[in-house]
């Protein structure tokens, strides 16, 4: 059979737009391995980045599923294997290497390694989310993780345990021997609990930031905010205690609570590298460490069947079901669900 050199794949245009073109399959650098995707999912920072970022000739999309197909001359054979199933989180929309797309190129030691019975379509959720949880709660709160709990737990709060980070971060602090106290909408109470939550608010309750600071014996000094916008900033840190704390951001702000200390966490920086987009950011090579160590631990849990994998939603046609997907998620409709793409539904029309 002829070896196929050109990929489908999802491409910027610079105008904010994409759309589906054929380019050739990435060669993978000697420190690289190159990875067939075999499913996708879409995260916010997909629509946001190319809206604010217009660069035309990015493939898009950052995490993915699929099987390793090709390795870098320098990787040795003991760190990865052609044919071995992986899943992780690529710089997709800002560089050329994205997820969605046939074809994508990966640090080896920054894919978790998947156990045979993880379909590619519910692994291909993890990256972004998984690493995001663990940025905030080991890189930035120094948190013991769930290799070596805490035997005293800790109140943590958690804003938003139903959204996708929400989901991992609470299953992430709740096995790293923490109290977690959650919001979601009453709908998705249950499943928030069922993750490792003590108890879980409804966000949209004005009383809520009350409840959670009684509940909490007006002690609480941790959390991760998992929205960061709207109301959420005054919410969280009306939560804590009256000395303030620290919560983690997804998207920058400033507390007005006397006490209260900030800290943004950005996937994009695990590379250890300059970032350049949503903010400029200093490479620090420490957070790739961290990152490869996250990388470890939750291959790790995977093997373990430690984690609960979130709700899916599977659009029907593949890359050729980015657009709807993108007006989907645009248009404020996701409930504790991940859009994913499966590559093998996209018509050969395309
Ligand atoms: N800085 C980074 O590196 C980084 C990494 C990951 C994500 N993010 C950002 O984090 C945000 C969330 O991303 P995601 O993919 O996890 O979100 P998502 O899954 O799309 O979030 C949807 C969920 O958010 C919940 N929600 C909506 N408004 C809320 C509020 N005011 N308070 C609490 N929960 C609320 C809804 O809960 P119900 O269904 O229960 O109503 C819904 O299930 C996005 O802005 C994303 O760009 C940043």
């Amino acid at each position: 059979m002829e070896e196929q050199k050109i990929m489908r794949c999802i491409v910027t245009t610079g105008d904010g737009k994409f759309e589906l073109r054929r380019l050739p399959i990435p060669s993978p650098g000697p420190n690289e391995i190159l990875v067939k995707v075999e499913a996708c999912a879409q995260n916010h920072t997909d629509w946001k980045s190319i809206t604010l970022f217009k660069r035309p000739g990015n493939i898009m999309g950052s995490d993915f599923a699929g099987t390793v197909v090709a390795l870098g001359s320098a990787i040795p054979s003991e760190l990865r294997k052609v044919g071995q199933r992986v899943a992780g989180a690529v710089r997709g929309n800002i560089n050329p290497n994205g997820a969605f797309a046939e074809f994508l190129v990966a640090d080896p030691a920054l894919v978790f390694t998947l156990p045979p019975d993880v379909p590619f379509e519910i692994a291909a959720q993890l990256g972004v989310s998984c690493y995001a949880a663990c940025q905030a709660l080991y890189q930035t709160l120094d948190l013991p993780t769930p290799l070596q709990p805490a035997t005293t737990p800790e109140d943590i709060l958690i804003w938003s345990g139903s959204s996708s980070m929400g989901q991992y971060t609470v299953q992430f602090a709740k096995l790293s021997g923490l109290r977690v106290i959650s919001t979601a909408s009453p709908r998705n109470f249950e499943l928030v609990r069922s993750l490792g939550a003590e108890e879980v608010l409804d966000y949209a309750d004005s009383k809520t930031p009350k409840k959670i600071f009684s509940a909490t014996a007006g002690k609480l000094r941790l959390a991760v905010d998992c929205i960061s916008d709207g109301m959420t900033p005054v919410q969280v840190s009306g939560s804590l205690s009256k000395a303030g704390g620290t919560v983690v951001t997804v998207l920058p702000y400033e507390s007005k609570k006397k006490g209260v200390k900030t800290e943004l966490i950005l996937v994009y920086s695990m590379w250890g590298e300059d970032v350049e987009h949503p903010i400029q950011l200093k490479g620090n090579p420490q957070h790739y460490e961290n990152a490869t160590m996250y990388n470890s631990m939750i291959s790790e849990m995977l093997a373990k069947n430690m984690l609960k994998f979130g709700a899916i939603k599977v659009f029907p046609n593949g890359l050729a079901s980015v657009q709807d997907g993108m007006e989907y998620m645009m248009s404020g409709k996701i409930h504790a669900e991940k859009i994913i793409y499966k590559i093998s539904d996209t018509p050969d029309v395309f």
